[in-house]
């Protein structure tokens, strides 16, 4: 019997993946099928697969083609599979000519014509239209986040606003935007959705508009500075059926979304303790540095430490208190922030110009978990336990400057109409919004 393996994704089945299973199967007697997780497709950059696992095994299963269906979820699979299952030939369409080669050492491999002018990218194109995405601000975080959104289908960087005029202009050239804008409501008007990243302080502002007018608001951490602003905000996404979504990338990190599944399936115990320090030495005349009403430490990196706690203690802290080293200009350089829960404590420390050691700590009643620096592009973390001896390392793909992985979930809470977030939630951005407020009035009042 010759058997016959494929692999694809094959979202939104099409003609393309029918005539290539038809003759995939037609080289041999026996047709195994190896289908994509979407974590698999993930880790290799290929973000916003529709329909789901369960469907596009379904559709493949309904050609009648396949004997086997397998599920494909990790680089190096291909040569297991074809060993384990005793594969002679291995197929995939002529876009991947020559990439499989080297698999010719175990089996014959078969590149088949590929069905012209179709394929899953073109349907999710005329499925969802391409949301034209504007910019606020032109910083170091929008030089970034401009070149990630490449990596996101779907979705197209187009413009870009700076009320100075000229600083919009440059940023549009660089990155070769079709349009720029000095004036906010002509901006507003060309776009689908924004992503803000301006100064913290302009971010509530630019929301609000932004989202009055029906647009999708991606922004930038902190979201607000003021809890209610944060609530009116969501309240007014609401009414519009927009999206809104505070950018704090960590979040939306698969290496980042497995800790949070790992320290909560009991394997540490019950959870008492989380401490997550993020410190950057930044020059004495930065933004960070020299803003006296928004600048320091914690407005900077409190979103980011606070995250994990957050999540993992929740938001319903008994009590928070502060203790900061500040400059001549008042300025925090070093902050920690002590929370107070019914059955635990947490700790924030977050610097300037004070440097520590960058890790995330989650202590529990069996073990704890330690993510080192940087833990906030989560690749890897240890599980430890009493015993030494036993220790368990998880890795995780981490692709780019990971800001991708927030402009994907974005885009999928667009084209679902699903305009909540379990990755960080609504409650979360407003509890957040109210630290950053408490801290706001104690550094005034000091
Ligand atoms: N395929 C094909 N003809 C097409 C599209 C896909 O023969 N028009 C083949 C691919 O070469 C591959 C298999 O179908 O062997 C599954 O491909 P997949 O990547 O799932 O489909 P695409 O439509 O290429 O998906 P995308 O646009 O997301 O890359």
């Amino acid at each position: 019997m010759k058997k016959v393996i494929t692999y694809g994704s094959f979202d939104l089945f099409h003609e393309g993946h029918y005539n290539l299973l038809k003759r995939a199967k037609e080289l041999g007697d026996y047709l195994i099928v190896g289908i994509t997780t979407e974590q698999f497709d993930e880790s290799r950059g290929k973000l916003n697969i529709v329909d789901s696992l369960i469907d596009r095994i379904e559709h493949v299963k309904e050609t009648g083609f396949a004997d086997l269906i397998i599920i494909e979820d990790h680089l190096g699979q291909k040569v297991e599979d074809i060993q384990k299952y005793g594969v002679d030939i291995f197929t995939l369409g002529s876009d991947w000519e020559g990439k499989y080669d080297y698999l010719k050492e175990l089996c014959e491999v078969v590149y088949l014509e590929r069905t012209k002018n179709v394929s899953s990218t073109m349907l999710r194109r005329e499925k969802y239209p391409l949301i034209r995405l504007g910019m606020i601000g032109t910083g170091r975080i929008a030089a970034r986040f401009a070149p990630e959104t490449h990596f996101v289908s779907g979705i197209v960087l187009n413009s870009v606003y700076n009320p100075y005029r000229k600083q919009a202009e440059k940023f549009a050239v660089r990155y070769g935007l079709e349009l720029y804008s000095g004036e906010i409501s002509e901006f507003l008007e060309h776009i689908d959705a924004v992503y803000i990243a301006s100064p913290h302080e302009t971010h509530y502002e630019y929301a609000k508009q932004a989202l009055l007018m029906g647009k999708h608001v991606l922004c930038e951490k902190p979201m607000t500075l003021k809890e209610e602003e944060a609530r009116e905000l969501f309240r007014i996404a609401e009414e519009r059926n927009c999206v809104l979504l505070e950018a704090i990338k960590t979040a939306f990190c698969p290496g980042f979304q497995r800790l949070l599944s790992i320290a909560k399936s009991g394997s540490i115990g019950q959870i008492c303790d989380v401490e997550a320090c993020f410190t950057r030495l930044t020059g004495e005349n930065t933004r960070e540095r020299t803003d006296k009403a928004y600048g320091g430490s914690f407005l900077e990196f409190g979103s980011q430490t606070l995250l994990p706690i957050f999540k993992l203690m929740g938001t319903e802290y008994k009590e928070i208190r502060f203790d900061s080293i500040c400059d001549k200009n008042g300025i925090d350089l070093y902050t920690k922030a002590y929370l107070s829960y019914e059955n635990g404590m947490a700790l924030s420390k977050s610097g300037v110009a004070v440097k520590s050691e960058g890790q995330l700590l989650i202590s529990g009643t069996k073990g704890y978990i330690l993510a080192e620096s940087p833990w906030w592009l989560t690749q890897s973390f240890e599980v430890r336990y009493e015993d030494p001896n036993k220790k368990d390392t998880y890795t995780a793909k981490f692709l780019g400057d990971g800001l991708r992985y927030e402009i994907s979930d974005f885009v999928n809470m667009i084209h679902a109409g699903e305009y909540k977030s379990y990755k960080f939630t609504e409650e979360e951005a407003i509890a957040m919004a109210g630290v950053m407020e408490k801290f706001l009035q104690k550094r005034k009042g000091n």
